[in-house]
């Protein structure tokens, strides 16, 4: 017998905790046929010109919705410091607060590849103290993957988790938890020795192993040429569509907030709907019209 209060539906052998909005499965992407997108379908996708699809995620129910959507992956982002724990920059984000993230993504995904950001502090100090971060991840989130900023200097860390056997994705162009180095969320390569110092991040991150090198606010042009001549998939926000494939925020593709970035567009307007719920609920209390009937249990 079940325990009182246990829901068998509520936890599937596939270990998706949380349900979707519809249930229904999630669109084929890059993983074809397969249900779960896996590193080698990055790859393939890359070889195929299949474009790779990432949203990030911060908890169980947004992940669920899209990863229901048929995103390929979701990138438990060390934006959620600015999007969720009410922090000015990433910088505070702690490797707590991203545990706890990633584990509640990965336990609602049952078809996205999950990746999880190593936040600031957590593996700059070197090699060790990265792959100590690391291996925390995988053990207490689930997830796929971990992600880091930098290129050469970060060249010794990504190696030994890649050789730990962790899939890592690299992070180059602006790299937000260099903001008070870059001067801000400001256009990284542009120029010509600008440029050429990305493409030399671009190639370290590659041949330190890793899958995967999201761009992000670089121009165009150079991330065409990086992804022309990198042999892993580049996934761009802010470079251009002549890229692997595309992230955004999830926050900013939904118009959560009245500000998104010039290179995300709002493919919803969910802040405005969910205050005007909220705006009905409170009217609907105050004048007495919820709860009705339906919502009420009889003795
Ligand atoms: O933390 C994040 O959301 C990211 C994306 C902007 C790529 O790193």
């Amino acid at each position: 017998m079940e325990p009182a209060g246990h829901n068998p539906s509520a936890t599937t052998a596939d270990n998706s905790a949380v349900r979707s909005v519809t249930g229904d499965d999630a669109p084929a992407g890059i993983a074809g046929g397969a249900r779960r997108v896996r590193v080698h379908h990055l790859q393939r996708a890359k070889e195929r010109g299949e474009r790779i699809t990432m949203l990030t995620a911060y908890d169980a129910t947004t992940a669920a919705i899209l990863d229901a959507a048929g995103v390929d992956t979701l990138l438990v982002g060390d934006s959620i410091g600015n999007t969720m724990l009410g922090h000015a920059t990433t910088l505070p984000v702690t490797l707590d607060d991203m545990v706890r993230a990633g584990r509640a993504v990965a336990a609602a995904t049952r078809h996205a590849w999950v990746v999880v950001d190593l936040p600031f502090g957590s593996y700059e100090a070197g090699p060790e103290q990265a792959l100590a971060s690391a291996v925390r991840v995988m053990k207490e989130t689930g997830a796929s993957a971990v992600k880091l900023e930098g290129g050469r200097r970060s060249a010794a860390q990504i190696r030994a988790i890649t050789d730990a056997g962790i899939p890592v994705v690299g992070h180059l162009g602006y790299t937000p938890q260099s903001e008070n180095v870059l001067g801000g969320p400001r256009v990284q390569g542009r120029g010509d020795d600008s440029a050429e110092e990305l493409s030399q991040d671009a190639l370290a991150v590659q041949e330190a192993g890793a899958v995967a090198v999201v761009l992000e606010m670089v121009p165009r042009e150079v991330a065409a040429r990086i992804t022309e001549f990198l042999v892993i998939p580049t996934i761009g926000i802010g470079a251009g569509p002549e890229v692997d494939g595309q992230v955004l925020v999830w926050t900013d593709m939904a118009g959560m907030t009245d500000w998104s970035p010039r290179f995300a567009r709002r493919y919803a307007e969910l802040g405005r709907a969910l205050q005007q719920a909220a705006a009905d609920f409170a009217a609907e209390v105050r004048d007495g019209a919820f709860p009705a009937d339906e919502h009420t249990f009889d003795q």
